[in-house]
């Protein structure tokens, strides 16, 4: 999918196949754009069907936000930047808080208001018993950066 987007839009990509970052091994990036599957899903398990290894990260919404998070230093260039998308039903303050004992400045750098996705809504009374949703329909969606200063100590 990735190649034939880039074909449609005249864009010269390396495109690698492989678990999250893993498929990068050794290689170091000024920018990680990043739009994991975010939506809280019924069970901790990840799918393996091909529409839902795009949506569901598991319970809480987090399993492969986290990841991304853990690893994404290793991946930056000291002064670059990861920017991840999520929802507000997965809670981006952890997320800032992880980026942070990651050895990443976190900072949400921008929300959007809107109305809940279509999965988000077919979800709404699962993520409401959890405590993950509100009374309304409504959810942001979020931009986190992880900043990698250029000097700053490897977090123990
Ligand atoms: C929310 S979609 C985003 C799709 C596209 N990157 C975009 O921004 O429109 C999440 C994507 O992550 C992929 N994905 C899920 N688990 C993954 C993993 N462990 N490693 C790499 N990609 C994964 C899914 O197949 C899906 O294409």
């Amino acid at each position: 999918m990735t190649l034939v987007n880039a074909s449609l839009n005249r864009c010269a990509v390396s495109v690698r196949r492989g678990d999250l970052i893993d498929a990068l091994d050794g290689l170091r990036f000024d920018l990680i754009a990043c739009n994991p599957p975010y939506v809280p899903a019924a069970t901790d398990a990840l799918p393996r069907h091909r529409a839902t290894t795009a949506l569901d990260g598991g319970r809480d919404g987090r399993a492969l936000i986290d990841r991304v998070c853990v690893q994404a230093r290793a991946h930056l260039e000291p002064g670059g930047s990861l920017l991840l998308v999520h929802s507000s039903v997965c809670d981006p303050t952890r997320t800032v808080a992880l980026l942070g004992q990651c050895g990443l400045e976190g900072e949400v750098l921008r929300r959007v208001a809107g109305p809940l996705g279509p999965t988000m809504r077919e979800r709404a009374a699962m993520l409401r018993s959890r405590g993950l949703l509100g009374a309304g329909d409504r959810e942001e969606l979020v931009v986190v950066r992880g900043y990698r200063p250029h000097h700053a100590a490897v977090p123990a």
